[in-house]
C-alpha cells in the first residue's frame, strides 16, 4: 500500500496535501448532531486507513453523531493507527497522551470525552493500551467498524473500555457509502479488497488486517457510478495488492484487469488509478487495459522492496531481480511512457553491502519516477522478527537510506526534466499551496503540475498545460486550452491516423 507521504506514515493525512489536496477537514452536516454528540476522527497510515475513516464518518454519521472540526471540539476522538513501522506507533502513543490530558482536564469541567484506537495497532495493543496504560476507552480492529456505535454507548454507559478487534474473513463493507469528509471533491479512494495473504517476511499487514477478501463487483461499480454523479474526476482502486483481486460474478470469474476495464466504461471523463499492485500478479492483461482504455493512468506503483534476488527471498516477495525487470520492460513494450513508483526498504535483516548496491543497480536500471523509502523496522510476530536477526546497525541502514534517497531525487528530476517543453493534460484538483493565482493538478503519469489561472478553470476540469519548467517534484506550466480527456483522446487518435 503506498503510504501517504514520503518517509513519513506518521503525519496525520490531513496535512498530506499530496494525496488529500489542501483543505481543511469538513463538518458533516446533513446527518450532523441529532445525538448531541461530536466525532472527530484522525487517520494515520496509509490510503487505506483514509478510506476506513471515511467508512467509520459513515457509520457513526448514521447514528446522528457530528463530525467536530478539530480535536479539542470532539466528544469523541478516534484514532485510526498505523503500525507498520515502530516509529508509527510511537507516534500514536505521543497522540494519545495529549488527548488523554484532555478527558482528565474536560473530565473536571463534567464533560466527557471519549477516546478511541482504531485501525492496525487495535490488534497488538489492546492489552496493552486497555490494562497497563489505561488510556482509553474504545479499542476497535479494521473489520469491527459496524460495532463502533454498540461500543461507544457500552464504554459510556459501563464507563468500562469497550473493544472488538475480531478480524473477518468476510467484512468488505462493500454495502456502506463511505462519507468523503476531507475531500476536494475531485479525487477520490475506492476501496475494493480488504487484507492480505501474502506474509512477506518484514510485514505486519497480514497480522494487522487479516486475510485477504474482495468486494463485490456490483458495489465497487454502483459506488463509482456515484462518485462520477457527483462530479469527481479520479479514483483510485484501494487494497493492499489489489491485483490478486478476484471474486465470481454471476458464474463468471471476474480478475483485476476486468474490473478495472469495467470501471473505466463507466466515464469517459473518470481517470482511475490504483494502489497497491504486487509484482507477483501483475498481469499482460492488466497492462494491455492500461495501453487500451485511455482513462485508466499510465502510472503503476510496484514496490520491489531490493534490488538482490537473496534479499527478495528473505523477504518472501516470491519473485526476483530478473523477473521484477522483465515486468518492467514488458510493461514498457505494452505501454510506452508507463511511469512507475516504488517502495524500497534499506538495510533489511542480513543485508551486505554487496546487495545494497543491488537495489542501487536496480534503480539505475528502473530509474523510477519516484519511490517512498524505508530504514527496515523490526514488527514483532513477522517471519523476520521470528527467523532473523535485525543485524545491520542503525549507522549502516541510515547511510545505505541516504545513498537511496538521494540517487532517488536525481531520478525524480530527470523523470521532470524530461517532460519540459511538452504538454500535459491535467486535472486541476485545486490552487496551488503558495498562491491563489496558480492551480495544481497532476498528469496522468501522476506528476504534480502547477501553473497559472487561465480559461475559468476550475477544480475537477481538465487543462492542456505546455511544461516550461521543473524541480524534482513539480512541473511548472502554462494552461494553452480547458480540455476533456474524450477531446485528448479523440485528438490523439486523429493524429495517429493522419
Ligand atoms: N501491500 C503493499 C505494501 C504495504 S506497506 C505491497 O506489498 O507493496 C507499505 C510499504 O511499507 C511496503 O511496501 C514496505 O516498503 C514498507 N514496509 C513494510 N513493512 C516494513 C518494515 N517492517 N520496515 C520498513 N518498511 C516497511
Ligand atoms: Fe505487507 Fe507484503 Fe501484504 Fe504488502 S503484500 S501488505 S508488504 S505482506
Ligand atoms: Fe496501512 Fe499502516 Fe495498516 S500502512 S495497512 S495503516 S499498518
Amino acid at each position: 500500500m503506498q503510504p501517504i507521504a514520503d518517509l513519513d506514515v506518521l503525519t496525520p493525512v490531513s496535512s498530506a496535501p499530496d494525496v488529500r489536496g489542501e483543505d481543511q477537514p469538513r463538518v458533516l452536516d446533513a446527518r450532523a448532531g441529532t445525538n448531541g454528540r461530536s466525532v472527530f476522527i484522525e487517520t494515520y497510515g496509509c490510503q487505506m486507513n483514509v478510506a476506513d475513516s471515511e467508512l467509520v464518518a459513515s457509520i457513526l454519521g448514521a447514528e446522528g453523531y457530528a463530525l467536530a472540526e478539530t480535536e479539542a471540539d470532539a466528544d469523541v476522538v478516534l484514532i485510526n493507527t498505523c503500525a507498520i513501522r515502530e516509529k508509527a506507533e510511537d507516534r500514536v502513543r505521543g497522540r494519545l497522551t495529549h488527548v488523554r490530558s484532555r478527558k482528565e482536564r474536560e473530565a473536571k469541567a463534567g464533560r466527557d470525552i471519549q477516546i478511541g484506537i482504531l485501525g492496525c495497532m487495535a490488534e497488538r495493543l489492546r492489552s496493552k493500551l486497555l490494562e497497563q496504560e489505561r488510556l482509553v476507552d474504545l479499542v476497535v480492529g479494521p473489520d469491527a467498524y459496524r460495532d463502533l456505535p454498540r461500543l461507544l454507548a457500552e464504554s459510556r454507559d459501563t464507563g468500562q473500555a469497550a473493544v472488538n478487534v475480531q478480524l473477518s474473513r468476510e467484512e468488505t463493507y462493500a454495502d456502506l457509502a463511505p462519507v468523503r469528509y476531507d475531500t476536494n471533491g475531485v479525487t477520490a479512494f475506492v476501496s475494493i479488497m480488504r487484507g492480505c495473504d501474502n506474509m512477506c517476511a518484514f510485514c505486519v499487514v497480514p497480522f494487522t488486517r487479516g486475510r485477504e477478501r474482495s468486494r463485490p463487483v456490483t458495489s465497487i461499480l454502483s459506488e463509482v457510478g456515484q462518485l462520477v454523479d457527483a462530479g469527481y474526476k479520479e479514483v483510485t482502486v484501494l487494497g493492499q495488492n489489489v491485483n490478486s483481486y478476484r471474486v465470481d460474478h454471476g458464474g463468471t470469474a471476474v480478475d483485476f484487469a476486468e474490473l478495472l476495464y469495467r470501471i473505466s466504461l463507466l466515464s469517459p471523463e473518470l481517470r482511475i488509478r490504483y494502489s497497491t499492485s504486487h509484482p507477483k500478479d501483475c498481469s499482460d492483461d492488466l497492462l494491455h487495459v492500461h495501453a487500451e482504455r485511455p482513462t485508466v493512468c499510465d502510472f503503476i506503483h510496484l514496490p520491489v522492496q531490493h534490488g538482490n534476488s537473496d534479499v527478495l527471498r528473505r523477504m518472501r516477495r516470491t519473485y526476483t531481480r530478473e523477473h521484477y525487470l522483465e515486468l518492467v520492460d514488458r510493461a514498457r513494450a505494452i505501454v510506452p511512457g508507463i511511469a512507475f513508483s516504488t517502495d524500497l526498504i534499506a538495510g533489511f535483516c542480513g543485508e551486505t553491502d554487496a546487495e545494497h548496491a543491488d537495489t542501487i543497480s536496480l534503480m539505475e536500471h528502473v530509474r523510477y519516477d519516484h519511490a517512498f523509502t524505508f530504514a527496515y523496522s523490526e514488527r514483532p510476530d513477522t517471519y523476520a522478527a521470528r527467523k532473523y536477526s535485525d543485524d545491520v546497525p542503525e549507522k549502516v541502514k541510515k547511510a545505505r537510506l541516504a545513498e537511496i534517497v538521494a540517487l532517488q531525487r536525481q531520478h525524480s528530476l530527470a523523470s521532470t526534466q524530461a517532460l519540459v517543453g511538452g504538454l500535459e493534460v491535467v486535472l486541476v484538483e485545486g490552487t496551488s499551496k503558495r498562491s491563489d493565482e496558480q492551480l495544481r493538478g497532476r498528469t496522468d503519469t501522476n506528476h504534480m503540475v502547477v501553473f497559472d489561472r487561465a480559461f475559468d478553470l476550475e477544480a475537477g476540469d481538465y487543462a492542456a498545460v505546455q511544461i516550461h519548467d521543473c524541480t524534482s517534484a513539480t512541473l511548472l506550466g502554462s494552461a494553452v486550452r480547458a480540455t476533456t480527456l474524450e477531446a485528448e483522446t479523440v485528438g490523439l487518435a486523429a493524429l495517429e491516423v493522419a
